[in-house]
């Protein structure tokens, strides 16, 4: 059974969470790094301890664990269909003092169903989600977006850009690992639509940095 140990340092608990074949959202190596980014994009965007915010596929909580720890309790909510990714990250990652002290909610639905919680967000943070989501889901999320944010609430997403040699993907299904499938993949899209999708929900688009390999987008 995987439980927390407090002698091992989060790089050797990710490393034991990925022996044990869970999936760590992306590499070993950049697990640390990118968890850390993700806090520190919700800073540079006016986090405040008293925030509440939504991560949309949550995965083994690689940004919870920083996230929660920074919010004051009940402030953090996770979305995660792949039940044990996300029980392995709440056991071996974030460990039973920080759930008990920080009182996260999780759901597990897998229809981007943002409004289950019965909260209204001041962020949601959604990293490595657009790389792997359709057009439609994507819409879906704006739409929940719109219906659960507070009136400044700000939507972080990263997305590959599409480049303009090649066609942005129009399945209609997730790519990549999930509840489902164990097979990896990534989809791009190009800003400009991201842009016009928002515009037609009076959300505005702006193209943020390039971290880690993946472009934040901040919508407003
Ligand atoms: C590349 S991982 C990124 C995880 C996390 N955001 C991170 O940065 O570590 C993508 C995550 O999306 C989850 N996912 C797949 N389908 C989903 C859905 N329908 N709704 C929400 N999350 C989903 C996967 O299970 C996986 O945990």
């Amino acid at each position: 059974m995987l439980t927390y140990d407090d002698t091992l340092s989060l790089r050797e608990r990710a490393e034991r969470l990925q022996s044990a074949g869970v999936f760590l959202g992306g590499p070993l190596r950049k697990f640390e790094t990118v968890g850390r980014n993700q806090l520190s994009i919700l800073l540079r965007n006016g986090l405040n301890l008293d925030s509440k915010v939504l991560d949309v596929g949550c995965g083994c909580l690689r940004a919870g664990y920083w996230i929660m720890q920074f919010l004051q309790p009940g402030c953090y909510c996770g979305i995660e269909p792949n039940r044990d990714m996300l029980e392995a990250g709440k056991a071996v990652i974030v460990g039973p003092d920080v759930l008990d002290a920080k009182q996260p909610r999780f759901s597990n639905n897998a229809d981007f169903d943002f409004e289950v919680f019965g909260e209204r967000f001041d962020f949601v943070i959604a990293r490595s989600i657009w790389t792997h989501a359709s057009p439609g889901q994507i819409e879906t999320m704006l739409d929940q977006f719109v219906k659960t944010r507070t009136p400044d609430g700000v939507l972080l997403a990263s997305i590959k850009e599409c480049p303009w040699y090649r066609r942005q993907y129009a399945g209609d299904a997730w790519v990549g690992k999930s509840d489902t499938s164990e097979e990896g993949g990534i989809v791009r899209y190009r800003f400009r639509w991201i842009s016009r999708i928002c515009a037609d929900r009076g959300l505005n688009a702006t193209r943020l940095q390039n971290e880690h390999g993946q472009v934040w987008v901040r919508i407003g």
